[in-house]
């Protein structure tokens, strides 16, 4: 009898990628796993139990045990600091996180203020450079604060630079690489040891044969 595994899987645009990565580490996933709007799916062949929470919360499950795994960016293990292990650098979903603001626009000289969804990151990045700042945290369509003079920078995340360019914003500073990766509860990682092992096994050869 296998071990029973809870997956927390980011819902959104990270999910796709997940579930191709899964796949081809020989899960086998059922094709409507992909379009069910289900929030708790079992896969009884597999003997696993997926959740589909919200990108952000997937630290939170993994770290309150009631996921053993879960899949999420390292934007939000940077910015949620949750007791979990980061044990594989899953490769998916590159981007990155940056400064941006209008062209040819300086800085307030005082108390300068930045939106963003990430105010822990925001913060510990103006605060190791020196700067103060006044954070103000929103929690979408981030490219609007400057444009309608709410902030004078946003940090937020960059992958193609569609929505950057679109809305006429430029890239000033970039503060981190970011790309999905595999967590662990720290007590399932023990009691769990074997059935994670050789998930965390065959996702890698997936990994490393896609580079
Ligand atoms: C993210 C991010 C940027 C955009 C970047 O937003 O916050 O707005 O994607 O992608 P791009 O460089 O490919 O244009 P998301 O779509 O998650 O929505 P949000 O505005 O609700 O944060």
């Amino acid at each position: 009898m296998k071990e029973c595994l809870t997956v927390a899987m980011p819902k959104g645009r990270i999910f796709e990628e997940a579930v191709v990565l899964l796949r081809e580490a020989g899960y086998d996933l059922p094709p409507e796993f992909d379009e069910s709007r289900k929030l708790i799916v079992d896969i009884d062949n597999e003997n696993m139990r997926f959740i589909l929470a919200k990108p952000t919360d997937v630290p939170t499950y993994v770290e309150y045990g009631v996921a053993d795994i879960g899949i999420a960016g390292k934007d939000t293990m940077l910015e949620e600091d949750r007791d979990v292990y980061e044990v594989l650098d899953l490769k998916i979903s590159p981007c990155h996180m940056a400064v941006a603001g209008l062209p040819n626009k300086e800085m307030s000289s005082v108390a300068p203020k930045i939106a963003t969804k990430y105010p822990s990151i925001a913060s510990s990045y103006f605060r190791a450079k020196g700067e103060q700042v006044e954070i103000i945290k929103l929690n979408g369509s981030i490219e609007l604060a400057p444009l309608i003079g709410l902030a004078d920078r946003i940090v937020d995340i960059v992958s193609t630079g569609r929505t950057l360019k679109e809305n006429g914003l430029v890239e000033y500073e970039h503060i981190v690489d970011v790309t999905s990766r595999l967590i662990v509860n720290p007590v399932s990682f023990r009691m769990k040891a074997k059935t994670i092992d050789m998930l965390v096994e065959r996702l890698s050869k997936v990994v490393e044969g896609n580079e």
